[in-house]
């Protein structure tokens, strides 16, 4: 192996362990259609040190600036995933792609940047932070965090404040399930939202009744359902729309905005639709997995498949995944996640004997970008422009960073990938990047190729190979009160004059 030698391009065997010093600080793409999330332009790119300069047609260069030739190609922001979970602690064990092999996945699939999930260490935020900001140190991509709340005292509230003051952090995930472990109740959420509001931090939730989720589970065990079928069974898409209805209320009470991650069902579909035609500003991201797939494996009669398709919410039967879609193509859910959560064969064995065992999570951060071109763009039901906007664009605006990311810009970070809209990708755990020794999405061939992976200015993915480095990712500050926030004082007032009438009568 290559053992990271330097100024050498490394054979497709080693090469997720290379180092690569041959990429030119000034690069051009020639000749490409630009797409934005507003628009779209025949345009080339110009980037230096890492930075777009210029977008316009027939950039002029010196010989010394390589020029990548994008003719017949799209030439679009790099994919933000909101949603994973690299090297996490979870039901006993640990995720198995690191924030190497699953940024390495990341970049091989036309993702640039992602948002990882910080969870507390013995119960403490800070401490989780610090434990994750050390895993992360061989970042070879961008990434950023959101906080996971999962107990309430005054050192959580303080942390709170001090990592979204001083650590970057814009966004806390509140877990409404697997009770014992990370759920909280309704007390925690509804101190949790007031101090995300009063701290300008977007709250989230995993939306499942926990409570019901552990009768489900005790109830499918005393009938013998022990297979990972039990773990479908035991969490129905109720129990999905009665957390996602509880938390939409909440957040309502409270006046502050809300994000529901992994949107895996019509029920909880349909309360966030419910509450955007109300008004009320809450965000719904679907996954790619509950997006493309349904629940058929899950009844695989071999443990060893069905244990792969198990997480949380579970991946549902297949008129779910159509109206998720439907959803998304017509903004009614807003962006699009993996919860890239990967636990390999050995991993996953753990529940051979009880689905309350296995640890919950599939793969996606390397397929996102590709599937959501295959089953939305090239079905016709989205637009390439809508493309960018669901995989990009809004997870920087929602999160705050538009237009440094999520945008071909000027002055925005050189992010970018190039999609062959006419050549094809095929799904393997043979040749994926992840540490993974399976995929969900096994055998999926399609059309639309990522080609080209260009972050911060660099070539990190051409010609099927990898050309990164450890340590090369940085750290990206989210900061507080992004867009979602505005206005939200003068809600507040109007509701505070409404009360005053009642009062007065009452001569108070
Ligand atoms: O099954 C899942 N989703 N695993 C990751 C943790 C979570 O709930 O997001
Ligand atoms: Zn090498
Ligand atoms: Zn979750
Ligand atoms: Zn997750």
């Amino acid at each position: 192996s290559c053992g990271m030698q330097e100024n050498r391009i490394c054979t497709a065997a080693e090469e997720w362990q290379c180092m690569d010093t041959t990429s030119s600080s000034k690069l051009l793409i020639k000749g490409g259609t630009v797409v934005n999330a507003d628009r779209q332009q025949l345009a080339d790119v110009y980037i230096e040190d890492g930075v777009i300069v210029a977008v316009q047609p027939n950039i002029q260069v010196a010989d010394e600036v390589r020029i990548l030739d994008a003719s017949g190609k799209y030439v679009m922001p790099g994919g933000i995933d909101p949603h994973t979970h690299l090297e996490m602690p979870f039901m006993g064990q640990t995720a198995i792609d690191d924030f190497f092999s699953g940024q390495a996945a990341a970049l091989a699939g036309g993702t640039t940047m992602h948002i990882d999930f910080v969870i507390p260490s013995n119960g403490s935020l800070a401490e989780g932070f610090e434990a994750y900001a050390k895993k992360a140190e061989k970042s070879c991509m961008d990434y950023a965090f959101h906080m996971a709340v999962t107990s309430w005292n005054e050192g959580v509230a303080r942390d709170m404040e001090i990592l979204v003051k001083e650590k970057g952090i814009n966004s806390f995930k509140f877990f409404m399930a697997y009770k014992g472990s990370l759920m909280v109740n309704d007390e925690v959420l509804l101190k949790g939202f007031k101090m995300c509001k009063d701290l300008g931090a977007l709250a989230q939730v995993h939306a499942e009744n926990g409570d019901a989720v552990a009768e489900g589970q005790s109830r499918m065990i005393k009938l013998g359902i022990t297979g990972p079928e039990g773990h479908a069974l035991s969490r129905p898409s109720m129990l999905e729309g009665e957390a996602t209805a509880r938390a939409i209320r909440l957040a309502k009470f409270v006046n502050t905005p809300l994000y529901v991650v992994h949107v895996m069902s019509i029920d909880a579909l349909d309360e966030i639709v419910r509450a955007r035609k109300s008004g009320q500003r809450v965000i719904g991201e679907p996954v790619v997995s509950g997006l493309v797939l349904d629940d058929s494996k899950l009844w695989d009669p071999d443990f060893m498949i069905a244990a792969q398709y198990v997480m949380s919410p579970p991946i549902r039967s297949s008129g779910h995944n159509q109206a998720l879609r439907a959803a998304l193509s017509t903004g009614l859910l807003q962006l699009v996640g993996t919860d890239h959560c990967s636990f390999n064969s050995t991993q996953k064995e753990a529940g051979l004997n009880d689905f309350r065992k296995i640890p919950n999570g599939v793969n996606g951060i390397e397929e996102r970008m590709h599937l959501i071109w295959d089953v939305m763009v090239n079905s016709g039901q989205i637009s390439v422009m809508d493309y960018v906007r669901i995989t990009s664009t809004a997870c920087a605006q929602i999160f705050n960073i538009y237009p440094r990311k999520g945008a071909i810009l000027p002055n925005s970070d050189a992010d970018i990938i190039i999609l062959n809209p006419n050549a094809t990708f095929q799904i393997t755990a043979k040749s994926h990047h992840s540490k993974m020794d399976t995929n969900v999405y096994e055998g999926w061939a399609g059309k639309g190729k990522v080609e080209v992976t260009i972050s911060r200015g660099k070539i990190v993915w051409e010609h099927d190979r990898l050309m990164i480095q450890r340590g090369s990712g940085q750290y990206i500050s989210m900061p507080p009160f992004g867009y979602l926030f505005d206005g939200i004082d003068k809600i507040d007032s109007t509701y505070l004059s409404s009360l005053k009438a009642p009062v007065y009568r009452r001569g108070i």
